[in-house]
């Protein structure tokens, strides 16, 4: 599903470049769900960023292939109508396009580029209706303006709202978990796991091992000093909990 080999992607930092990943591979299969863990400032949203192709990193060496294709070959939208999905850390204010406006394009581009018929009117409330109960979105919520106004929490809870409508084959959630109360924690694990499937895969990026009770990884990799440093099963975001990153630094 997604194959990433040695890759390196350095930022534009100041009058020079600075290496963030330095031959990062790991190797994602269909249906399966990785946590990345790491120190803060290790490269977990660059990694996130770049599979899902936003602006400001270079790709200096390695490949991401998707279902076999070449991510970094393809643009942002195409990568999305191929079936990736990026939650961000930070989900942004998009002032101006209401929600649902939004939601709609989003399903009927996709939709268009795979070659399908648009939803009608009907069919499409009918899907935010179910998608928004089951996250506890409010539908007020959906007709303002992208995340204007919204609290924290309730961002996290629209991204994955998102996610549900959008039905990826890869999702990457950034520090879905961050900010959410312990509820909504619930909820939107729950929704996550509601779309786990043999075809669909899942790469979680986290701090906290609590998000892994709710949803089990198959595999849980440690980023540090730019490269992944350790997998191993869910025992091993428990030992991080316990023991911190200090041993990955000295060995990164
Ligand atoms: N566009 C950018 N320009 C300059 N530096 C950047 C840029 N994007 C990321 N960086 C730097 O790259 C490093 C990795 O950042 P990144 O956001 O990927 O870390 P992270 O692992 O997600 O951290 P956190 O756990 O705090 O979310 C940081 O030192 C950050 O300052
Ligand atoms: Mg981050």
């Amino acid at each position: 599903m997604l194959n990433i080999k040695n890759l390196h992607v350095s930022v534009e930092d100041g009058d020079h470049s600075r290496e963030i990943l330095k031959g990062l591979s790991f190797h994602l299969k269909p249906g399966e769900v990785h946590a990345i863990m790491g120190p803060n400032g290790s490269g977990k949203s660059t990694l996130g960023n770049v599979i899902a192709g936003k602006d400001g990193y270079e790709v200096t060496e390695g490949e991401i292939l998707f279902a076999g294709e070449d991510v970094l070959e393809m643009e942002p939208e195409e990568r999305a109508a191929a079936g990736l999905f990026l939650a961000f850390q930070y989900p942004v204010e998009v002032p101006g396009v209401a929600t649902m406006t939004f939601l709609k394009a989003a399903m009927n581009s996709q939709r268009e580029a795979r070659g399908e018929e648009k939803l009608t009117t009907p069919q499409f409330m009918k899907l935010v209706k179910d998608a928004s109960e089951m996250l506890g979105v409010r539908s007020e919520m959906l007709k303002r303006p992208i995340n204007v106004g919204f609290s924290g929490g309730e961002k996290k809870r629209n991204e994955i709202m998102q996610m549900a409508l959008l039905q990826p084959k890869l999702a990457v959630l950034d520090e879905t978990d961050s900010g959410l109360d312990i509820d909504a924690l619930r909820i939107v694990s729950e929704g996550v796991n509601a779309l786990r499937g043999p075809n669909r895969s899942f790469l979680v990026i986290t701090h906290y091992q609590r998000l892994l009770d709710y949803i089990k990884p198959d595999q849980v990799h440690v980023l540090a000093g730019g490269r992944i440093v350790r997998s191993g099963g869910p025992e091993l975001a428990t030992e991080l909990e316990e023991r911190g990153y200090a041993e990955f630094l000295e060995t990164a």
